[in-house]
């Protein structure tokens, strides 16, 4: 295939069909559409294209920047795009969690607004998140950028109405699969697709899988995200179902291992979303099923990702001191104290405030410290960050992460250690004392 540009590259990306030894499913062809094999590297590289195409023209006499809110693959493409357009992008994010794809958009040239929320996904009516403060700044006035928009630019899913789902419909000569699997993130691809495959079969059951509850799964929403935003329209899907960090992996692992797919997290997520949810249909079919799900993206960013996670997959130590290690049985069990009586152990306690640095600047209990969650995790692997005669009220935005690590203390032998039911919110609306920095 000779091209010109290499943007004439993305799309017509191969339709895998899945050997049934490896799924399991008797009644049931399972087939994988391998985005990753788009030449950025992600089925981003249709929607930045897409996007940003129609808005080039000028744009780099008026020396205008692209600018996106992005801390993955949308970035990566417009990073490239940007770049072969003599143009400087901006990818404007909630902390980079991945520090592969940090130093990549370095590598690219692009500038990172890096903010300290902790969203993967845009919530406009979470007014407290600065990534909702940085979109309302940008629609407020694109002066000198280029804003492809991607939360709400129907461009995005357009790209894969036109694109992403005939490709599929024509791969199997010319039906659209009984199934449809996807993982969502701006809920473009999810949506685009779909769209396509009703045209031709208005049957075809459409799952959207989503990150279990404050779990990370890099480029995907959590459960909790799952708002009626941008270009997430709850009607799309005919169940939304959850995956934890853990199944993606293992999902991962099976492409990787058996299918010689070298697929990401997302991906890994979405076979194993596929595959749960199918087999439930299975056993219960009278004739044959197809069923498609996505591969977003390639394995080699993620390897930190995975190495936190699975360290024995690099011939390396567990890590023993971990939230994901907790059974149900200690967490339901982790030491709480109500907003009430909060007041009085706070005065005898270390009351360490784990949300975002954003967040505790704003408002805090006072004498608190702040130690960003994921820091906190870091320093529990080397032991006790503080003497166990000290007693630790631990505080997170609604009392569920500061649970986990009050679990995660008392099992690690810390006698007195508690969470604040309900955390930082519950404290502020039993009209508890905040102070601001
Ligand atoms: C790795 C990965 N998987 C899945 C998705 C979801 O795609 P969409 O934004 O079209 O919902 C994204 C989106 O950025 C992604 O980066």
């Amino acid at each position: 295939m000779r091209v010109d540009d290499i943007t004439e590259a993305i799309g017509e990306t191969p339709l895998l069909r899945i050997d049934p030894a490896v799924h399991g499913l008797r009644n049931i062809d399972l087939y994988a559409k391998l985005e990753l094999l788009n030449p950025f590297g992600s089925l981003k590289d249709r929607a930045a294209w897409s996007m940003v195409r129609p808005l080039l023209a000028g744009a780099a006499e008026r020396g205008d920047t692209v600018v996106e809110l992005s801390s993955g693959n949308t970035a990566k493409a417009l990073a490239l795009i940007a770049g072969m357009h003599g143009l400087p992008f901006k990818s404007v994010t909630n902390r980079m969690r991945i520090p592969e794809i940090k130093d990549l958009l370095l590598l690219l040239g692009a500038e990172i607004d890096e903010l300290p929320g902790r969203s993967e996904c845009l919530d406009p009516s979470d007014t407290d998140d600065p990534l909702t403060r940085m979109y309302q700044v940008l629609n407020e006035s694109t002066a000198g950028f280029v804003h492809t928009d991607q939360y709400f630019n129907e461009l995005n899913a357009e790209a894969h109405l036109n694109g992403t789902g005939p490709e599929i419909i024509k791969d199997l000569d010319g039906t659209a699969p009984d199934y449809f699997i996807a993982c969502v993130g701006t809920a473009g691809s999810s949506t685009g697709v779909a769209r396509a495959l009703r045209r031709y079969n208005p049957d075809t059951r459409v799952i959207g899988l989503v990150a279990a509850k404050s779990d990370f799964i890099p480029g995907i929403r959590t459960i909790d995200e799952v708002h009626e935003v941008g270009l997430f329209e709850p009607g799309v899907y005919d169940a939304i179902e959850t995956i934890t960090a853990d199944e993606a992996i293992d999902g991962l692992l099976t492409l990787v291992r058996r299918c010689g797919t070298l697929a990401g997290p997302t991906g890994g997520g979405a076979y194993q979303g596929a595959v749960s949810f199918l087999r439930t249909q299975d056993a219960v079919l009278k004739s044959r099923k197809t069923a498609v799900f996505i591969v977003c993206d390639r394995v080699e960013p993620y390897v930190s990702y995975l190495r936190e996670r699975r360290p024995a997959l690099f011939g390396r130590p567990p890590r023993p001191h971990s939230v994901s290690s907790l059974s149900p049985a200690e967490l339901a069990a982790a030491p709480a104290v109500s907003v009430a009586a909060a007041p009085d152990f706070a005065r005898r306690a270390l009351v360490v405030d784990l949300r975002n640095p954003y967040a505790y600047q704003a408002l805090h209990i006072d004498g608190s410290i702040n130690i960003v969650d994921e820091v906190f995790a870091e320093l529990l692997q080397a032991g006790l960050p503080f003497s166990r005669r000290q007693p630790v009220l631990l505080v997170c935005p609604v009392g569920e992460k500061s649970a986990a690590y009050a679990a995660l203390l008392t099992r690690m032998g810390h006698p007195d250690v508690r969470s604040l039911d309900g955390g930082i919110i519950a404290w502020r609306d039993a009209g508890g004392e905040l102070v601001r920095d």
